[in-house]
């Protein structure tokens, strides 16, 4: 357990050999999940618990503070936040659980938590913990639609959630506000809040309204001092409107044709000034590509033809591109094909949550030849409009 401040502790666990969050997006560097401690002059509360498969761990470690604990606060029913509330509710019979509506249900689904011992808190309820009080905000999807802020008046501590969040290992406990971990919240980003960026944008405006002293997330460090403009700052950018110049150019290439073609389009891009992040899908991790999309202005997608449709691996980028709702503003399709198909169609046809709008693709028989390549000189022409337009 490390302290935080007098009566406010820190009891999380890093977990830094976790590979893989959702079974979806690697972590370089593990993950952690946090967990609080609030005491007040009367009553305890704890703010999350613990990922079900440290909590042997955790519960020792609660038990060993001698603390009894009178209030859980769940900000949010996914398990690796409330995977321990049953057994913290058979060590303290009298504690209760303080939740949104929405998520005392999903506990109920998810954990099989007795109804009797939640207690829907409303937006803007305050429980005095004795000298001590916490103020709930209802901020339902940042990221599921049961989730709450939680914020200790007295101190301006804003427990977050998932909210601020980010999978990064390498501090004990305070942000040090790094590139690298900055990369690391952009990631988290990218895969958890993105497809709700205008929830974050509102939740953030909320979060500046408070102004808080610390911001203390469920995953990654905690944000004190300078820490807390830092992270505001990084959201501010990433569910503002803006995109950069830049595009990313992700493909396939089963005969080199279509890798031939990207190269072409990439050197044609790079000369006219717009930035290409070109990801090689037999070995981008969606992590990267999901970053990459937080501020990209275009997506173009380059894929052989297997059978009589793109390669799956466009396809699959295609819908995981989809459904993180990015600000993309358009897309193009180019490739080879050798006997006959449909290649921009099926990838297209991915994007039914974001709306993009879709230039024309070039799609050639076999190894490109000149024409082919004067096709790729006027995508890459509209494409610098586009950029260069929504640069300005
Ligand atoms: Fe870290 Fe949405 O749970």
């Amino acid at each position: 357990m490390k302290k935080i401040a007098d009566g406010v502790h820190y009891c999380g666990i890093h977990d830094k050999d976790r590979k893989i969050f959702d079974q979806l997006v690697p972590l370089p560097q593990g993950t952690t999940y946090n967990s609080y401690i609030v005491e007040g002059s009367e009553k305890t509360a704890l703010i999350d618990t613990m990922y079900a498969k440290f909590g042997g761990q955790y519960i020792d470690a609660i038990a060993a503070s001698g603390l009894r604990i009178d209030h859980i606060v769940s900000n949010h029913a996914e398990p690796d936040h409330s995977g321990m509330i049953p057994k913290l509710l058979e060590m303290f019979p009298s504690a209760d659980v303080l939740c949104t509506p929405k998520c005392a249900e999903n506990l109920q689904n998810m954990l099989h938590v007795d109804q009797s011992r939640l207690r829907c808190v409303a937006d803007g309820e305050e429980i005095s913990l004795g000298g001590r009080t916490l103020k709930f905000y209802h901020a339902p999807w940042v990221h599921w639609p049961d989730t709450m802020l939680t914020f200790l008046k007295e101190d301006a501590f804003l427990f977050s959630c998932d909210f601020f969040g980010a999978h990064y290992t390498k501090n004990e406990l305070f942000a040090d506000c790094s590139p690298d971990l900055a990369a690391a919240a952009k990631r988290y980003y990218a895969e958890i809040m993105m497809p709700f960026s205008k929830f974050c944008s509102k939740y953030l405006g909320k979060t500046q309204e408070l102004s808080p002293k610390m911001i203390l997330p469920s995953h990654g460090p905690v944000y004190g001092g300078d820490g807390v403009k830092f992270i505001e700052g990084l959201y501010s950018e990433w569910t503002s409107e803006a995109v950069s110049n830049k595009v990313i150019l992700a493909y396939v290439s089963m005969y080199d044709n279509t890798a031939l073609m990207a190269d072409y389009l990439e050197n044609s891009l790079v000369s006219k000034g717009v930035g290409v992040v070109k990801a090689d899908l037999m070995e981008t991790d969606e992590g990267e590509l999901a970053m990459e999309l937080v501020d990209a202005a275009g997506l173009i997608f380059g894929t052989s033809m297997v059978l009589t449709g793109p390669h799956p691996k466009s396809v699959y980028a295609a819908y995981l591109a989809n459904i993180l709702r990015p600000k993309l503003k358009f897309t193009a399709v180019i490739g080879s094909f050798g006997w006959g198909g449909n290649l921009a169609a099926p990838i297209d046809s991915m994007f039914t949550l974001t709306k993009p709008e879709k230039l024309a693709p070039v799609v050639v028989k076999g190894r490109p030849r000149e024409s082919d390549f004067r096709l790729l000189d006027a995508l890459s022409d509209e494409i610098t409009a586009r950029v260069k337009a929504l640069a300005k």
